[in-house]
């Protein structure tokens, strides 16, 4: 009986388990699950059996992957795959996939509970502003940003987008302005949304020659990752520029003098919540649990990252 290993050092909502344990008995697979694990070690022992993997933010690396020699294939319940090393699982004919859009509405209304936060001052009893009119810069243009730019048209902001990967036209076609580069987004924008990966080309992309370019009150979101910041040069910008904020989903690595040096204006959630949602978890876990079945029984490869 083939074995699925659910690996979640931030586990699933109940429901969202459930659904995956019953999608694999009706598959005539067996579940099992490290939920919570602190160690490592916890997870090389857990995968010595598994057939599959279902990880969220867990790292996944050759290491793991060695110590796993039935492990035919690992999904990451999510979008972001950085955290799986595509390389050793091609070596070790491992098929990677991740569950692209299933999370992408519980990350998107977390950008505007960040910002909401954000503009009337974290709630510190002082007159904030409204979103209303404001204009918000979206960088990549995917799942999530779609989601960002459906929301935002509902608080009435002007939309606008830029997308290395997505032609403008494209941007245009879903009703939203494309901006012609990065640096136009972040000079035109009262607000910018980070959705873009943390890639080779976009890790530290995010630093003080870009971020300075906004107007004065500009606010940055990070929903995306904390590598795509270079985390040195915002903070010196952001000590000269004292108009500005800066609002995380997941603490930089220098939390500790962001918070000192960026009292009031910076606020970083103490754990990823984006996708911390019951039906983001019910809808990224149960995809997962539905593409390894695929792979297993069928041989499906959609949503294949190591081709
Ligand atoms: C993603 O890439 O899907 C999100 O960042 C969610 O990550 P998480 O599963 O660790 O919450």
């Amino acid at each position: 009986m083939a074995k699925i290993l659910v690996a979640t050092e931030k586990p699933f909502s109940k429901v969202a388990v459930d659904g995956i344990r019953k999608v694999t008995e009706e598959a005539g697979m067996e579940l099992a699950l490290l939920e919570k694990y602190t160690e490592k070690a916890e997870l090389l022992q857990a995968v010595a059996d598994a057939d599959a993997l279902i990880v969220r933010s867990d790292k996944v690396d050759a290491e793991v992957i060695a110590a796993a020699p039935n492990l035919k294939i690992v999904v990451r319940a999510g979008a972001g795959y950085d955290n799986l090393d595509l390389e050793a699982c091609t070596r070790a004919g491992v098929v990677a996939m991740n569950t692209p859009g299933q999370n992408a509405n519980s990350v998107a209304e977390l950008v505007f509970g960040l910002l909401v936060m954000a503009v009337r001052n974290f709630y510190d009893g002082t007159s904030g502003t409204e979103l209303l009119g404001k204009r918000l810069g979206i960088l990549a243009f995917g799942n999530v940003g779609r989601n960002v730019a459906r929301i935002a048209k509902g608080f009435g902001m002007e939309v606008m987008a830029y997308d290395a990967f997505c032609p403008a036209e494209a941007i245009e076609k879903a009703g939203v302005k494309a901006a012609s580069c990065q640096d136009e987004l972040f000079e035109q924008c009262d607000v910018v949304s980070l959705h873009i990966p943390a890639t080779a080309e976009t890790r530290n992309s995010i630093n003080a020659a870009l971020v300075g370019k906004m107007h004065k009150g500009g606010i940055l979101v990070n929903t995306a990752r904390k590598e795509v910041i270079d985390e040195a040069s915002l903070l010196q910008l952001m000590q000269e520029r004292t108009d500005l904020k800066y609002i995380a989903d997941i603490k930089p690595d220098m939390h500790d003098e962001y918070a000192k040096a960026l009292a009031g204006r910076y606020f970083a959630t103490p754990k990823k919540m984006g996708a911390q949602t019951a039906e983001a978890n019910v809808n990224a876990g149960i995809a997962a649990a539905h593409q390894i079945v695929g792979y297993l029984k069928d041989g499906i490869t959609k949503f294949q990252l190591n081709k």
